[in-house]
C-alpha cells in the first residue's frame, strides 16, 4: 500500500546452496508494496525463503500468497474432493487421524525429489507451506537448488538434453499414490501429464534450470523407453552427486516459500506416532516459462 511505513526487514541468507530467512515482518499484516518488492528480490535470489515466528489464519495465508499471484485450486485429496470445500486454494498436509480419518494429504509418507504439480501445462511459480504444529524431531523439508544443477552440467550432458523435452507424469502424487480417476500402468506415449522442456529460462531472474519434475514414469519425449530411462537416470544422477540441497528443519509458525520453477523439494517418512499438520497455497504462473 502507498505510504505504508517500510518494515525493518532483513535477508540473512542460509550460508547453504540456497535459502534465506526473511525478519522483522509480520505477515498478517497489510504489507507494503516496497516490503513486498524486496521479500520478492530476496525470493529470487535465494529461491526459497523463510518467515519464523508468524500467525496466519487461513485468510492470511491466502491474503499474503495472493501478493505474488492469482492462486491455484489445490490438487485433490483422496476420492477426487477438495480437502475443504470452503477453500479449495488450501492443501492441507497432515499426518493426524481424526476419527480414522486422515486430516489432510501425504500422511507419513515418504516423497521423492519433485517440483509440484509439474503435470499441469502451466505448473505454479510458488508453493507457500505454513507449519501449523509440527514435531520435535523429524519431518524436515529439503529443497535443492536447480539453477546449481544447470550451472554444474558437464559438457556432454548439457550438449545431450538441449532442445529435449520431458513428459511429467500426472497420474501419481509424490507419495506415490495413484489419483483418483487414473490406471495402474500406462505407456509412455499414453501417460496423461504435461510435456516440458528440460532446461528453462526462469522469467524473473533470466536464469537457466533443470526442469525435471520427479523421476518416477518421467519420459523424454520421443526416445524408445530404454535410452529415455538411461538419460533419466544419468540427469538425477547428476542432481544427486551434486548436492545442492538446504534442509528446513520445522518450527511451529514458519512460513516456507519455494519457487518452483527453480527447486525440487523432498522430505523422508514422518516419525511414527508424530504430529505434523501443515496448510498450503500454490500461486499460479502467468506463462510456460521459455525454454532455454
Ligand atoms: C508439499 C510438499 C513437503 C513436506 O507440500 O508440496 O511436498 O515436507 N511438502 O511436507
Ligand atoms: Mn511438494
Amino acid at each position: 500500500m502507498p505510504g505504508m511505513a517500510a518494515a525493518d526487514i532483513r535477508v540473512v541468507p542460509t550460508g547453504g546452496a540456497l535459502g534465506a530467512d526473511i525478519v522483522g515482518i509480520d505477515l498478517a499484516q497489510d504489507i507494503g508494496d516496497a516490503d513486498f518488492h524486496r521479500i520478492e528480490d530476496a525470493w529470487h535470489e535465494h529461491l526459497v525463503v523463510r518467515f519464523r515466528g508468524q500467525t496466519l489464519d487461513d485468510d492470511a495465508l491466502a491474503a499474503f500468497s495472493r501478493r505474488f499471484g492469482e492462486l491455484d485450486m489445490a490438487p485433490t485429496g483422496r476420492g477426487g474432493k477438495p480437502f475443504n470445500p470452503d477453500r479449495p486454494e488450501i492443501v492441507v498436509v497432515s499426518n493426524i487421524v481424526v476419527d480414522g480419518k486422515p486430516a489432510g494429504a501425504l500422511g507419513n509418507s515418504e516423497l521423492v525429489w519433485h517440483q509440484d504439480m509439474t503435470y499441469n501445462d502451466i505448473p505454479p511459480k510458488a508453493s507457500l507451506l505454513y507449519g501449523i504444529e509440527v514435531p520435535e524431531a523429524g519431518g524436515a523439508t529439503q529443497f535443492y537448488n536447480l539453477y546449481k544443477a544447470y550451472d554444474a552440467l558437464p559438457d556432454a550432458l548439457r550438449q545431450r538434453i538441449e532442445g529435449l523435452t520431458c513428459k511429467h507424469d500426472a497420474t501419481r502424487s509424490s507419495d506415490g499414490r495413484l489419483r483418483h480417476g487414473y490406471e495402474e500402468e500406462y505407456s509412455n506415449e499414453d501417460r496423461p501429464g504435461a510435456v516440458h522442456p528440460l532446461v528453462l529460462v526462469h522469467p524473473g531472474t533470466g536464469r537457466k534450470a533443470l526442469c525435471v519434475g520427479r523421476r518416477p514414469n518421467a519420459w523424454i519425449v520421443g526416445l524408445p523407453d530404454d535410452e529415455s530411462d538411461a538419460l533419466l537416470d544419468e540427469i538425477w544422477a547428476h542432481i544427486e552427486r551434486c548436492g545442492f540441497v538446504w534442509t528446513q528443519d520445522w518450527q511451529a509458525g514458519d512460513l516456507v516459500i519455494w519457487d518452483n520453477r527453480c527447486t525440487l523439494h523432498r522430505r523422508d517418512t514422518l516419525p511414527a506416532g508424530s504430529r505434523r499438520h501443515m496448510h498450503r497455497t500454490q500461486v499460479r504462473d502467468t506463462a510456460r516459462p521459455a525454454a532455454a
